[in-house]
């Protein structure tokens, strides 16, 4: 019989969320205002009480340790805290030391993110991350959390994808400010978040020398269609490079990292194959490898990239967490599959690649606000009835529970 495919001591099991996503009533920032304008959210939704997990944060987390998860992801709402510049929330405070305390006191490891997509209003209506100085304007509220909730914490994740926040708000359009083609401004704000994530690194460190922080990259995977095919590899390395500009680019990454990342945080969903197309004003035709599940996003997912993605990342010497990787799906046995299969390869990259992968969370436990696509896309392993906001267990999430529970993956039948 083979051998339990066992994952190291002390991994972390966990589910990633995001405070806009799932607390509700956040009216104080830039999404909020976003989700007000027409067009901005498919069917017109807006984040409204999300899953009201501001207040039933505890029931939540009772569900989750069931689930024998130990660790949880989740950002703190800068919004809430500094609702106008250099004036703090003490309420808010202190509704979040009571749910780090929670989470800590149910046995579960808090990781929190500190920016994860939005912003107060104050902020953006100077310019925002794509303003000179910024950066500076972070830090105040930074220095005011690690502060007051710093020993809740155990690790702390700066900033959330740098390179989706910038694309989506400044290229794209799909996030506010809806900016479109506007290279220089995205350009822009990666430097400024570059800058906020090395000084709210400095800042934590200054305050708790023993704090362990690190960033969250996301890695869209791209694989060149036809392999042999120069122009295609080519256009892969391209597509990387463009993805992968901050923090991971060339040497500036490597010094950021090596400088001010005591780990790497992996956000992994999807990929493409590239295939070079000089007639598109694009660099590539994107394909899908066929054979694969499909994620309601329309992309299939190929469990190994994510092996693949961890390998990359062993050159900078640092742990790594996976700090997100899910599926939108509504066929939950395509989710339970996924997970497995994912497991899987994450469990490779460890025994077979000698990556220092120290722990995975899943994105998400609720199915929550999905950002422009609201409510539509589900990745969770939970479901929130919207109208009565009661949780439902999906098979994913006992699924999930077993794994963590057992520290192992099942056996292959
Ligand atoms: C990531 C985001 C997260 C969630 C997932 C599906 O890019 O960090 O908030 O929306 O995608």
């Amino acid at each position: 019989m083979a051998e339990p495919r066992r994952f190291p001591a002390g991994f972390l099991w966990g589910n990633a969320t995001a405070a806009h996503q799932v607390e509700g009533g956040n009216t104080n920032n830039d999404w909020y205002a976003f989700e007000q304008q027409p067009g901005h959210i498919a069917n017109g939704d807006v984040s409204g009480i999300a899953d009201d997990n501001f207040h039933r944060y505890r029931e939540d987390f009772k569900t989750l340790r069931k689930l024998a998860n130990n660790a949880h992801r989740l950002s703190i709402e800068w919004s809430r805290i500094e609702p106008t510049p250099g004036e703090f929330d003490a309420r808010q405070l202190r509704h979040y030391r009571n749910v780090l305390s929670e989470l800590r006191e149910q046995g579960m490891s808090p990781m929190l993110t500190l920016h994860h997509f939005t912003s107060p209003l104050w902020f953006t209506a100077r310019g925002g991350w794509a303003a000179p100085g910024s950066d500076e304007a972070f830090l105040p509220f930074v220095g005011r959390v690690v502060d007051e909730l710093g020993e809740l914490v155990d690790l702390w994740c700066t900033i959330n994808e740098p390179n989706i926040y910038a694309t989506q708000g400044w290229i794209f359009g799909a996030f506010p400010p809806a900016r479109r083609n506007d290279v220089r401004g995205a350009w822009r704000v990666l430097a400024n978040l570059r800058k906020a994530h090395e000084g709210a690194y400095r800042l934590i460190k200054q305050r708790r020398p023993d704090a362990v922080v690190g960033i969250a990259h996301n890695k869209f995977w791209l694989l060149p269609a036809r392999p042999r095919s120069v122009l295609d590899r080519g256009a892969v390395q391209a597509g990387r490079t463009l993805l992968d500009w901050w923090p991971m680019a060339g040497r500036r990454m490597q010094r950021t990292v090596a400088a001010s990342a005591d780990f790497i945080g992996l956000n992994h969903y999807s990929g493409r194959l590239l295939r070079f197309n000089p007639i598109r004003r694009e660099f590539g035709t994107q394909l899908n490898p066929p054979g694969y599940p499909i994620s309601d996003f329309g992309d299939a997912i190929k469990p190994d990239w994510i092996r693949e993605a961890l390998v990359e990342l062993k050159r900078f010497g640092k742990p790594v967490y996976v700090t997100e990787s899910g599926i939108a799906t509504t066929d939950d046995s395509i989710r339970e599959r996924f997970l497995v299969d994912i497991l899987a390869e994450v469990h490779r990259a460890i025994a077979e690649d000698g990556v220092d992968v120290r722990g995975y969370f899943h994105w998400t436990s609720m199915d929550n606000f999905e950002w422009s696509h609201g409510y539509r896309m589900k990745f969770g392993i939970i479901a929130v009835d919207r109208k009565t906001m009661e949780r439902t267990l999906k098979p994913s999430a006992h699924l999930f529970g077993r794994i963590a529970r057992a520290n192992a993956l099942p056996e292959p039948h």
